[in-house]
């Protein structure tokens, strides 16, 4: 049942016609549990909140799969201005990017213009940009756009993903670059010849990588809500007397909130991936395959409505 529920949703999440509506009818079923509204003035008020408990922020503006070059740009505009309002408000938040809202899928010189107008102007702001990955068939094209900016930009950083099984041969040549990386078990549905198909595998690898990139002196941003990976990384760094400022936890907004200030008060910087824009649709749709468990909290949502 959960894994037909699971199926059910990131079907949905693929959804053209379905994001379009979504769009146009506004929020709907409980997504404000998840994503922090539909402008930047109201994603600026929980970034203020989030700040004001002791935890930091990366910001994205949802978007992805865009097919047009001008809506491309539009995004990116529309991202230059999300960094704008980050620095004049001086909030503690970086961003985080789909390179398919940069263009992706239309052409890679695109995306490349796309980002360095982004970069640019977080450079201004002293603001740090992340390059979300997305599904195994942009894997690739991802990792290659992240390497050629990283070579002009330092305020760059981009995303593995542990249920890969390329992601441990990825990180040796991403450590040539001494990237700055999230670390994550993965979010899309992708088939067994890519992929780990079990849990345990994928724990064993991710864990497995957050040594590798820790021991190898980078930055790593362990971003999962799994104790068991939580507790491991807090060992690992205690083991090897790894420095405060070359890792941070990182979990989404709205999910384990009470973890994320225990973990602060604990002394660990945690970061809050928030979500805002209007399109929230496929987004949402796959925290909730991620936990069919939070059909629960949707239903309750519309139930309220
Ligand atoms: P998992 O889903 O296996 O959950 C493990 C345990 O966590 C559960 O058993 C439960 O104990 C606890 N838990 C989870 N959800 C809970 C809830 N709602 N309430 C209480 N307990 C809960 N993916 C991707 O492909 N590309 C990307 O760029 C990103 N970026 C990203 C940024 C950040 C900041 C995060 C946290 C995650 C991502 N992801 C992602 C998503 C990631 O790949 C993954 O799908 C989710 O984080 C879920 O995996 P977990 O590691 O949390 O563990």
């Amino acid at each position: 049942m959960e894994k037909l529920l699971r199926n059910s949703f990131m079907f949905l999440s693929r959804n053209k016609t379905l994001t379009k509506l979504a769009k146009k009818y506004g929020f709907q079923f409980g997504a404000a549990r998840f994503v922090a509204g539909d402008t930047i003035g109201r994603a600026t008020k929980v970034i203020k909140e989030l700040n004001n408990q002791g935890l930091v922020v990366t910001l994205d503006h949802l978007g992805e799969f865009i097919d047009d070059k001008q809506e491309a740009e539009k995004k990116a505009d529309h991202c230059i201005k999300t960094i704008q309002a980050i620095g004049k408000e001086n909030l503690h938040s970086q961003i985080s990017i789909k390179l398919t809202s940069m263009g992706l899928d239309i052409s890679e010189d695109i995306v490349i213009e796309n980002m360095k107008r982004i970069l640019k102007e977080a450079q201004k702001y002293n603001i740090f940009v992340t390059i979300d990955m997305e599904d195994h068939s942009r894997c690739e094209k991802t990792l290659t756009i992240f390497k050629q900016l990283k070579k002009e930009y330092d305020n760059i950083g981009t995303v593995v993903q542990a249920y890969l099984y390329r992601t441990v041969y990825d990180m040796d040549e991403l450590n040539k670059y001494q990237a700055n990386l999230r670390l994550v078990k993965g979010a899309y549905k992708e088939s067994a010849k890519v992929a780990f198909p079990e849990k345990a595998a994928v724990d064993e690898n991710f864990k497995h990588i957050i040594k590798m990139h820790l021991l190898n002196g980078n930055f790593t941003a362990v971003a999962t809500h799994d104790d068991e990976i939580i507790n491991y990384t807090k060992s690992l760094v205690k083991e090897y007397n790894i420095p405060k400022n070359q890792y941070e936890f990182q979990m989404l907004y709205g999910i384990r909130s009470e973890k994320q200030l225990e973990l602060v008060i604990e002394g660990y910087q945690v970061r809050v991936y928030v979500p805002y824009g209007d399109d929230w649709y496929g987004y949402f749709m796959r925290r909730m395959a991620e936990r069919p468990a939070n059909v629960a909290f949707v239903v309750k949502g519309i139930f309220r409505k």
